[in-house]
């Protein structure tokens, strides 16, 4: 007779530990987060430094390789990344094949992962020099796929990589230039996309980098694992957050509303909850959202738009919120997705587009992760146990007798 409870008390090291709150699953060189004092470091870095004096090149290459690089190393890290902007023609035919309706994050999770049906030559993870290639080929190709999404969904003409520009820029070119007129990119707003992507760039074992590293410890190709990684954070508890924020200030829609919306997120039978505010490891202000509210401000201005009503709704929410019993009790404070969908609307992106760029933004610290773990010696499968709660010993009855 089986004794569930006999048998986990008897097997060795269980733990239970729903949603990993407290279990550590690898070590980590790249990302430090002391999440009750605010703190944010990659490679040793504070994430306030690197987002006042580096591009995202400088970022990503910190990530991958562990060191900032100098002039010379960042010259060829460029030149070995815009090598790979291009995407296989082919993939033309793919986008076809989605509803122009489609919301952008389907297309993105089909079309990176679809990348290993047409990069054989990056699919040995022992390789060490493929494993590269693949990686420089992902960070490469990201805003190529997602401006392409972007350009599919408003029956706009694909436009290609420029690689005399820098990534964000580039990408933004992507976005909004049609062929035969002459676009310029802001360099304002080029500077407030790469300090979002900087920004956005790693943050230690969040769902989406425990994704990708789970399913590349199964020895998948980095293509597919970097798809599983934009699949988990598409949710709204996670990278599709930016996206609900910006929703729920548009319903919001004016200050006076917003009391109204903190006591529903109070309130605990209504399942509202105030998006864009607290953090499973933030248990204070999250460093990210107060550089995202200072590039807010720049951004407007630089647009010249004044009395942008839901930057209003914001910062009284904001400021609601942090004096609220109920939030100062529970430590909920404004985390990095709150600014960021005001920016990015002030832009001109879509709000569909909004997720796609964290994604964007992010597969520089899935993939430096999915380096890390490759290389680290003590890898193994990830798998986790259970805590079986069911049924046990039942007496079979065949099925014409049921
Ligand atoms: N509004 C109102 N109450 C909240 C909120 C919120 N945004 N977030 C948490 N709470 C409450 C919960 O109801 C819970 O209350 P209880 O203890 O009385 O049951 C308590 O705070 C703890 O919440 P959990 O869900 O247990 O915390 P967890 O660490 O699992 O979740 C999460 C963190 C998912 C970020 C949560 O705070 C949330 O849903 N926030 C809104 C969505 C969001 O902004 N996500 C972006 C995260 S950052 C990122 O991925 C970039």
């Amino acid at each position: 007779v089986v004794d569930v409870r006999k048998f986990y008390a008897d097997t060795d090291h269980f733990t239970y530990d729903p949603g990993f709150t407290s279990t550590g699953s690898c070590e980590s060189k790249i990302s430090f987060i002391d999440g009750d004092k605010g703190i944010l470091q990659h490679r040793g870095y504070s994430i306030e430094d690197l987002a006042e004096n580096c591009d995202f090149m400088e970022v990503a290459y910190l990530l991958l390789k562990g060191e900032l690089p100098n002039i010379d190393e960042k010259a060829k890290f460029e030149t070995d990344i815009t090598m790979h902007t291009m995407v296989h023609e082919q993939l033309h035919k793919f986008y076809d094949g989605f509803r122009r309706d489609a919301h952008p994050m389907a297309i993105m999770v089909g079309v990176v992962g679809a990348l290993s049906a047409f990069y054989h030559d990056s699919l040995d993870i022992n390789d060490p020099h493929q494993r590269m290639v693949a990686s420089y080929r992902l960070i490469a190709k990201m805003p190529t796929i997602a401006a392409w999404a972007y350009k599919y969904s408003v029956g706009q003409p694909f436009m290609y990589p420029r690689n005399d520009m820098r990534y964000a820029e580039d990408f933004l070119h992507m976005m909004f230039a049609v062929p035969c007129e002459d676009y310029k990119v802001n360099p304002v707003l080029a500077k407030a996309m790469d300090r979002i992507l900087i920004l956005h760039a790693d943050h230690e074992q969040n769902a989406s980098t425990s994704t990708v590293r789970l399913a590349g410890s199964s020895g998948a190709n980095p293509f597919a694992c970097i798809a599983a990684g934009i699949a988990s954070l598409w949710g709204p508890a996670h990278g599709g957050a930016n996206e609900a924020v910006l929703n729920m200030l548009t319903e919001i829609g004016t200050p006076d509303r917003v009391g109204e919306f903190v006591a529903k997120a109070k309130d605990k039978n209504d399942p509202f909850r105030l998006m864009g505010f607290g953090h499973r490891v933030y248990k204070n202000f999250d460093p990210r959202a107060k550089i995202m509210a200072k590039t807010c401000h720049e951004v407007l201005g630089e647009l010249g738009i004044k009395d942008e009503p839901l930057l209003e709704i914001a910062m009284q929410l904001e400021k609601i919120a942090l004096e609220d019993d109920y939030f100062i009790e529970k430590k909920l404070y404004p985390n990095v997705d709150f600014y960021s969908g005001i920016i990015l609307k002030a832009m001109g992106i879509p709000t569909s587009m909004f997720t796609v760029l964290f994604a964007l933004a992010r597969t520089t610290g899935w993939i430096a992760q999915w380096n890390e773990m490759i290389e680290d010696p003590s890898q193994r499968i990830g798998r986790p146990r259970q805590l079986y709660t069911g049924e046990v010993d039942r007496d079979f009855v065949p099925l014409h007798q049921r």
